[in-house]
């Protein structure tokens, strides 16, 4: 081979070993054998190289052209190969490595009770009735009896609010009472209810809060008596506790809304706190027969229609049946009471079904 063409094949190949990146390597193809390539030229040249000569040099260029051809290839898929290295090496997923924990959700023990609640009722018929936690005075207080001199209205150490409607004054819901005026006036009869809601007295400490959960209950009907609201209330409670044959007490009470009242208590143990035994008993709600003057006020004639009405605190529920000491953190947000006393979002529900 002449000098010429080992020149251009030691320094092609070494600079093809040189090329860093795709980019240097096309360069280099097309700076020998594009158009005005250094092979390229050679071969244009073979026409005015001495005929005897010819026929060797443009042999010896055609294998030149073939092995650097080849080389050529050859370092474009050395290339390639290395490129796609640091692709995956870049892209490169470790599986091994374990997942981010993704924090889960809770449903608070307010949620849950309210849920097992409504179950309960639901399953017996009632459906759920709402109300606006900012009332008149009139829904709050008058049309369920209790005069503007009665101590009751101070006894709930009532939130006023600024203005009035209708001319009455504005308060927030002290029960949710007014949800059953709202209703007994907003619908004919039969009625079956369960009035949930937030509720607010001027109270803060251990087991009061100035906002809290109520539910109520309501039932207008023909014929409606006292042994329709007790067995209505000891179905709940057993169910709620889970304690087929929990002691229920009804003692005799007083609420300007309901004649007569009773006040219902469980049979619990106060040195353990365990409910269902223990000799002592502890107060749950209060309930009575709608009074003839609040069904008058709602329009219905107490001759033909009468009800039963009782109201239960939701925490103090909750509290008794998961053994909650304190009600303040209910309304704190403090992820580790959460976590302990919250519930997994599908875990099903403590209700127990099939008590005698
Ligand atoms: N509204 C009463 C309260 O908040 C509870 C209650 C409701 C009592 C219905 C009797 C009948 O204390």
């Amino acid at each position: 081979m002449s000098d010429d063409l080992e020149t251009l094949r030691t320094e092609t190949l070494a600079a093809l070993q040189a090329a860093p990146d795709l980019r240097a390597w096309d360069s280099l193809r097309v700076g020998v054998l594009g158009k005005s390539g250094a092979l390229t030229g050679l071969l244009k040249g073979l026409g005015a190289v001495a005929p005897e000569a010819r026929r060797e040099r443009g042999a010896a260029l055609n294998r030149l052209k073939a092995e650097l051809e080849e080389a050529i290839e050859a370092r474009k898929a050395a290339l390639d190969a290395a490129a796609l290295d640091t692709r995956l090496a870049a892209e490169r997923v470790d599986i091994s490595q374990p997942p981010r924990p993704e924090p889960q959700g809770s449903i608070h023990p307010i949620s849950r009770t309210m849920e097992e609640i409504h179950a309960i009722f639901g399953a017996m018929g009632f459906g759920v009735a709402e109300g606006p936690d900012i009332e008149d005075d009139w829904r709050n207080f008058g049309a369920l009896n209790i005069p503007g001199h009665h101590p009751a209205r101070q006894d709930m150490d009532t939130f006023y609010m600024p203005g009035e409607r209708d001319g009455h004054r504005l308060v927030l819901r002290t029960h949710t009472s007014p949800v059953q005026i709202r209703t007994m006036r907003g619908q004919e009869p039969p009625i079956r209810v369960i009035c949930p809601g937030r509720t607010w007295r001027a109270d803060h400490d251990a087991t009061h809060s100035p906002m809290f959960h109520q539910c109520e209950g309501l039932a207008i009907d023909r014929n409606i008596h006292l042994g329709h609201l007790k067995g209505c209330v000891v179905d709940f409670l057993r169910s709620f506790f889970g304690i087929a044959n929990l002691p229920v007490r009804f003692r005799s009470s007083y609420f300007p809304f309901t004649e007569p009242s009773m006040e219902v208590d469980i049979g619990w143990n106060r040195k353990t706190g365990d409910i269902g035994g223990g000799g002592d008993w502890l107060e749950i709600m209060g309930s009575g027969m709608v009074h003839p003057k609040v069904l008058a006020n709602c329009g219905l004639d107490p001759r033909e229609w009468q009800g039963f009405a009782f109201g239960m605190g939701v925490e103090r529920i909750a509290m008794l049946k998961l053994g909650i000491p304190d009600l303040r953190p209910f309304y704190e947000a403090d992820l580790r009471w959460l976590r302990h006393y919250g519930f997994a979002p599908l875990a099903p529900a403590m209700l127990h079904e099939g008590l005698a």
